[in-house]
């Protein structure tokens, strides 16, 4: 499929619904496990006066096939919630459950194992391996997971024409543009079928038009089934998730869904529940 399943005109309003059909008509009747289910998590840094609330009593449920967009101000936690919830960091408080597993509770070595293999991460600063050229860096994590060599290249090299850079299959993250090493992170987290995406502005680096099919890439993700979390600061991204969460503070301060993006970020202090 090479457009988007819900006849959205691209470049189009920059706010819109992206289909009628909400995360939980995708539900089957019995509601699956959620793939990602943040409770009450809070991240706070430093102490006394240095201490930071990062983020603050999160609680986010995502299913399989829900595309979940998070927005808001420089510092006011999105980082946060997507390295806790990709198991980067751990919560001061609360709990995070991956595929119903509390990510607390394994051990280190568990732990990366369920990032390997469950979620796919979209850094903000692309986060390549220097030494790797760009099939290489998406073929590393399927290798490190016991994948043989013949076959995570030949899933890297469908990774990367998925996001239009195979091109760049032999060069270098140094011999890249943003873009170009933008587009290869966002191929390493795609690569592996991982049913959890989450992705931290991986639009930031790219054209209007590129941006537009990063975003067609996750939606169909979405459609076959994985959950996924794309911080992005731009409406018309956001309007291709079926809900968009809002965070000043470390607070999530509404998550009503796209037909608020407008009135939120047009007065910022209306948003406040
Ligand atoms: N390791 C840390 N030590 C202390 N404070 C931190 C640390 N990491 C993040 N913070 C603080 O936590 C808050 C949230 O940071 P975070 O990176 O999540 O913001 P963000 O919403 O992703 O911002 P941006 O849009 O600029 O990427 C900020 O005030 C930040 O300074
Ligand atoms: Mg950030």
């Amino acid at each position: 499929m090479t457009t988007s399943r819900f006849g959205q005109p691209h470049g189009a309003s920059p706010v819109q619904p992206v289909s009628s059909s909400s995360s939980s008509s995708r539900s089957t009747p019995s509601d699956p496990a959620p793939v990602l289910a943040l409770h009450d998590v809070s991240r706070v840094h430093g102490e006394g006066a240095r201490r930071v609330n990062a983020l603050l009593h999160a609680n986010l449920v995502l299913h399989p096939g829900e595309f979940v967009a998070i927005m808001g101000p420089s510092g006011s936690g999105k980082s946060t919630l997507l390295n806790l919830a990709g198991g980067l960091d751990t919560p001061s408080s609360g709990q995070v459950l991956v595929e119903g597993r509390d990510l607390a509770s394994l051990n280190a070595a568990e732990r990366a194992a369920v990032r390997r293999r469950s979620i796919g991460y979209v850094f903000q600063d692309f986060n390549l391996l220097p030494g790797l050229t760009a099939k290489e860096n998406v073929q590393f994590p399927l290798e490190l997971d016991g994948c043989n060599v013949r076959k995570a290249a030949a899933a890297a090299v469908r990774a990367l024409d998925e996001v239009g850079v195979s091109e760049l299959a032999d060069r270098l993250p140094e011999d890249m543009s943003g873009g170009q090493a933008q587009r290869v992170a966002i191929a390493r987290a795609l690569v592996g079928e991982r049913r959890l995406l989450l992705a931290d502005e991986p639009t930031g680096a790219l054209d209007s038009n590129s941006g537009t099919a990063i975003l067609e890439v996750l939606r169909r993700r979405a459609d076959d089934g994985a959950a996924v979390l794309l911080v992005t600061h731009e409406p018309r991204f956001a309007a291709w998730a079926d809900r968009t969460v809002f965070l000043r503070d470390g607070r999530i301060i509404d998550d009503t869904g796209p037909s608020d993006v407008d009135m939120l970020l047009d007065d910022p202090e209306s948003g406040g529940a």
